[in-house]
């Protein structure tokens, strides 16, 4: 099939959702990264979605709905603090983990029985869902085990001619996907970090939330996405923290097959083929570079700041295969 690229207006948004409805998977922007949405209620569009990713089927979808009303058809049992934190980060970044409602597929939600909801704040994914009258499930619109797309045109990298169109919002503001609470513990757990942060719910909660450590999900297989290397690109990724380790590891690569991504001045004996920025919002498009540019080694030398974010953090060390 062909892969149409479309400018997101009101008629190419029209067009997305009757495909949507028509059981077809079609990719959206959203604030964080570009989403392969299909109908929530339609299981064979949903089993489109792993076979096209080559994702595993023990990993569950995320709910995407544009209104709050939407919560009671897929969710139950809902906790009040499900109302705090949309009051204070819908339309936003996070997902929250709530008990899944039977009529939503199993398949959705990887025979768990619970589902991830969350309220895009993009306008093309909130005019998308509305159009298609139904909540989307949406992963990542990228090959399973491939960076996440921040750009249409890193969906079409991955998915060419498997889906019949994308809509071309530009690049994603935010970069790393959503926050993932799970409200359905206590105390609440972030089963993934992301942009909005632990202090950020703590502070609306008023309670602590803690993070999962990767050894109860590969346990318990809470959160099954963390068991699996995602967000790497073919390079190797260093991460190094100081000047001696630049040094030391300068030794041992080609700087002309070597990207640098860092915020950090670097002394002008240094010479790398590609030096970058390091920001959320530009991690994964810097990696989908160094692999186009046939970059061997990526260096990231994390500054004062990075370490504070644990979400980029977090997508860096996942590259690093350090968890
Ligand atoms: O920002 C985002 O969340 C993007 C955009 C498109 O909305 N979506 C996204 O979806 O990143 P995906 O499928 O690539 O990642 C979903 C993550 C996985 O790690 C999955 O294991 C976890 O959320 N997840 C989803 N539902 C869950 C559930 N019921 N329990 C535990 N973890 C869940
Ligand atoms: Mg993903």
């Amino acid at each position: 099939m062909d892969t149409q690229i479309l400018p997101p207006n009101d008629e190419s948004i029209k067009k997305a959702a009757e495909l949507i409805k028509a059981g077809e998977l079609i990719a959206f922007p959203t604030e964080t990264v570009y989403g392969l949405g299909a109908s929530i209620f339609n299981v064979e569009a949903i089993q489109k979605i792993f076979t096209v990713k080559g994702r595993p089927t023990d990993n569950p979808l995320i709910a995407h709905i544009s209104s709050l009303a939407q919560v009671e058809l897929i969710g139950k049992n809902i906790p009040p603090e499900f109302s705090i934190l949309s009051d204070n980060f819908f339309p936003g970044p996070l997902t929250i983990v709530v008990q899944k409602q039977e009529q939503v597929p199993n398949i959705a939600s990887a025979q768990l029985s619970t589902i991830g909801i969350r309220m895009p704040h993009h306008q093309v994914a909130w005019k998308l869902i509305e159009a298609s009258g139904t909540p989307l499930v949406a992963p990542s619109a990228n090959l399973s085990g491939k960076p996440s797309p921040t750009t249409a045109a890193h969906v079409l990298e991955d998915l060419s001619g498997k889906i019949p169109l994308i809509l071309d919002g530009g690049p994603c503001d935010v970069g790393i996907e959503s926050t993932v609470l799970d409200l359905t513990t206590s105390p609440p757990v972030i089963l993934r970090p992301g942009h909005i942060t632990k202090e950020q719910i703590e502070s609306v909660l008023h309670r602590p939330v803690v993070f999962a450590s990767v050894t109860d999900a590969q346990e318990k297989v809470k959160a099954p996405g963390m068991k699996y290397r995602h967000y790497a690109p073919n390079a190797i990724v260093h991460v190094i923290t100081t000047l001696d380790q630049l040094a030391e590891i300068s030794k041992t690569l080609r700087p002309n097959q070597t990207m640098m991504i860092t915020n950090i001045h670097l002394p002008a004996t240094y010479e790398f083929k590609v030096i970058l920025p390091l920001t959320e919002k530009g991690l994964y498009a810097s990696f989908r570079k160094a692999d186009d540019a046939g970059i061997q080694d990526i260096l990231i030398f994390t500054d004062e700041e990075t370490k504070k974010n644990i979400g980029l953090l977090n997508r860096i060390e996942k590259a690093a295969k350090k968890i």
